[in-house]
């Protein structure tokens, strides 16, 4: 009898067992997530080599490949190394490279397995696609797609034909397009997986039998593969552009554009669909929006490192029932939360109950579920949460006396250590911190509308916290699945200050009798998620001009923005404002031919962009990076300019 081979390199192991069923598992040295760096796709060549050997010598029967991580499986490429590479030339040739070593496992004698858990992402689903077949782990952890597209480029390892095979066109492109995270059972669906198990430790008896019983996967079924069909494929992908143009612009995001393009040329045929990957991924690779959507992914990954170590939430206590107040609770509760939620009554508090089982509803597929999350929040009219609470976060209403009341009143029935936060817009920290006893305690932790929907949290700090409030603060942020950014107490913080000026001036140039619909459609040819008049609507006009006011700009009494709330009319929550509004969506009129919209956007956007320098100078974020990747988040600003500061200094706003 043989030895049983093993081979230890940086990234891989590997060891074959007494029936000769070879383990290879990833684990990249140093990291929490397994990624697919140069390094470890060339060990993987010399490790397919072997393979290779062992396999025609009669020495390996097949090969399982697994994760020595929790996290998952692979996450994706190094995208670290997409920005040390000072020269793209050379990137046809690594992805040749990868190109021919994954056709290299496909050309195997034996069967690959593959076996996933947690995150399969990327270049990780297309190292799995080039296996004969693939296991995954049914749990809410296990994630597969290709979230190439949201770094400005596509699948370039292969992934794209090889979908495509597995998947149909239609599906494939649909998940490359949208970069959507599938779970298991959906990845199953759409054939990108071949067999399911219930736990991580099934998938090495099942990837045993799967090489034992030389399984391989099959391919879509035909009836899917007709829609690639020549002249299917050229009305299928001109529908796709159609999507696409729904989303996003070429001239901002060419990557979708791209792929389709790839698609229409090549999508009935896998492997040159493969072969013009490389064409086509290149000149993507090294353009701005790819660069600035990098940054600006770094930058979001900055933003999770700001938690402190063993800090732990599961009980938070919210007063205000309102608006704000009810559906943080309801966020709260989503993310595994145990809620208390407080107001005046119960009568104000069943509003915010019902919108919180609309939000589960929608969040979660199974009933249960929903019956969970409606357990863990409970109203409480008495406040008897507070003293249980790891977490307290006042959203009453913005009045300095009824806020200051209520946190004095609860200084001394606090838990030792649970933050105290506020919700507050526009009041100084320090005013309503007056009435403590421990001013230090007082955080600021300031959602935005809708809370559901938007990502950022701004961690407000005042002159009396310490590191350590703060870092509890964003911690408890990152713990419900927000993004922290940290900002000084000062008017409007960061996103409010920044935002104000760009909205109040188009709404001044609609009272000049400028076309609100022209601008709007400006600043969307620009970059922006949503023109500044729609924007104003959706806010609410009301609370527009209270923001404006306390920011010290004037709205005079006379102008039509006054006379539009003195009618009650503020915006989208009462079907009317600037536009008037059905079913959610403002009804807009014909937006007059304008010869340079993105020109027009640019000069919309330049006072938020000023705005976002003074607010730098200032000192009220910490540097021009937070302050890019808080407006991106709390503003929607042009990801792919790289935020209001990159934009500028690239001279592009
Ligand atoms: N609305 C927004 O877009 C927005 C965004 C960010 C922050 N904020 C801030 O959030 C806070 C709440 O705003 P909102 O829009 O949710 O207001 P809201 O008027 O909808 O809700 C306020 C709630 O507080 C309750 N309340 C008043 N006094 C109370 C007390 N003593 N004890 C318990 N409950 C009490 C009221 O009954 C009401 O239900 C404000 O500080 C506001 O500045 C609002």
């Amino acid at each position: 009898m043989i030895a049983p081979q093993a081979t230890e390199t940086k990234h891989w192991s590997f060891h074959t067992d007494l029936e000769k069923i070879g383990w290879l598992t990833i684990n990249t040295p140093g990291a929490s997530v397994n990624t697919l760096s140069r390094e470890a796709i060339m060990e993987l060549e010399t490790l397919v080599a072997r393979f290779e050997d062992l396999a025609s010598s009669g020495e390996l029967v097949g090969v399982v490949i697994l994760s020595g991580k929790d996290s998952g499986f692979i996450a994706g490429a190094d995208v670290s190394e997409f920005d040390a590479m000072s020269d793209f030339s050379v990137l046809p040739e690594a992805l040749r490279r990868t190109h021919a070593l994954f056709a290299r496992i496909e050309a195997l004698k034996v069967p690959v397995v593959a076996g996933i858990h947690g995150f399969c992402l990327g270049g990780g689903l297309e190292l799995a696609l080039a296996c004969h077949y693939r296991i995954a782990v049914n749990d809410d952890k296990t994630r597969i797609g290709f979230p190439e597209v949201n770094l400005g480029i596509f699948p370039g390892f292969g992934g794209t034909g090889r979908s495509i095979r597995q998947a149909g066109p239609v599906d494939a492109m649909q998940i490359m397009l949208t970069g959507k995270m599938l779970k298991a059972g959906a990845a199953r669906g759409l054939n990108l997986v071949d067999k399911l198990v219930r736990h991580r430790d099934m998938l090495r008896w099942e990837g045993r039998k799967a090489v034992l019983q030389k399984r391989k996967a099959s391919e879509a079924s035909w009836s899917k593969k007709l829609m690639a069909l020549p002249l299917v494929r050229e009305a299928v992908a001109n529908q796709m552009r159609k999507q696409a143009g729904k989303k996003a612009r070429k001239e901002h995001f060419p990557a979708p554009y791209a792929l389709i393009d790839l698609f229409e040329k090549h999508g009935d045929d896998w492997k040159a669909m493969i072969r013009g990957e490389v064409d086509a991924f290149v000149p993507l690779m090294g353009s701005p929006t790819a660069t600035n959507l990098r940054r600006v992914f770094f930058l979001s990954e900055g933003l999770k490192k700001q938690s402190l170590k063993g800090a732990k939430f599961s009980r938070v206590h919210v007063i205000g029932a309102g608006v704000m107040g009810g559906d943080i609770a309801a966020w709260c509760a989503y993310r595994g939360m145990s809620v208390t939620l407080q107001d005046l009554d119960m009568e104000r508090i069943k509003p915010a109950l019902d919108r919180a089982k609309k939000l589960f509803g929608k969040r979660f597929k199974k009933k249960r579920e929903v019956d969970a999350a409606m357990l863990r929040l409970t109203a409480d009219p008495k406040g008897t949460g507070v003293s249980r609470a790891d977490v307290i976060i006042e959203a009453v209403v913005e009045k300095l006396e009824v806020k200051q009341a209520i946190f004095s009143g609860l200084e001394n029935k606090m838990k030792p250590g649970a933050i105290m936060a506020t919700n507050t817009s526009s009041i100084e920290l320090e005013r309503i911190a007056e009435a403590l006893k421990d001013p230090a305690r007082l955080i600021g932790l300031h959602f935005f509308n809708p809370v559901a929907q938007l990502p950022l949290v701004e961690v407000i700090r005042s002159r009396f916290n310490t590191d350590e409030e703060i870092g509890k603060g964003a911690s408890f942020a990152l713990a419900i699945g927000k993004s922290p950014v940290v900002v000084k107490s000062a008017p409007g913080f960061l996103v409010n200050r920044v935002l104000m000026p760009y909205m109040l001036g188009a709404v001044e140039r609609v009272e000049r009798g400028e076309s609100k619909e022209l601008l709007d459609a400006a600043a969307v040819a620009f970059g922006m998620p949503m023109g500044p008049i729609e924007l104003m609507d959706t806010v609410g006009l009301d609370v527009g001009k209270s923001v404006a006011t306390e920011l010290g700009h004037s709205v005079p009494a006379e102008s039509r923005f006054a006379r539009l709330i003195a009618e009650g009319k503020l915006g989208r929550k009462s079907g009317e404002g600037f536009y008037k509004w059905e079913n959610g969506k403002a009804i807009k009129g014909e937006a007059p031919a304008h010869a340079d919209l993105a020109g027009l956007g640019r000069e919309l956007v330049k006072p938020l962009v000023d705005m976002t320098e003074v607010v730098v100078g200032e000192g009220v974020v910490a540097s021009p990076e937070l302050a890019d990747i808080g407006v991106i988040m709390g503003t929607g600003f042009a990801p792919f300019l790289g935020g209001p500061m990159k934009a500028r200094a690239d001279g592009r706003a």
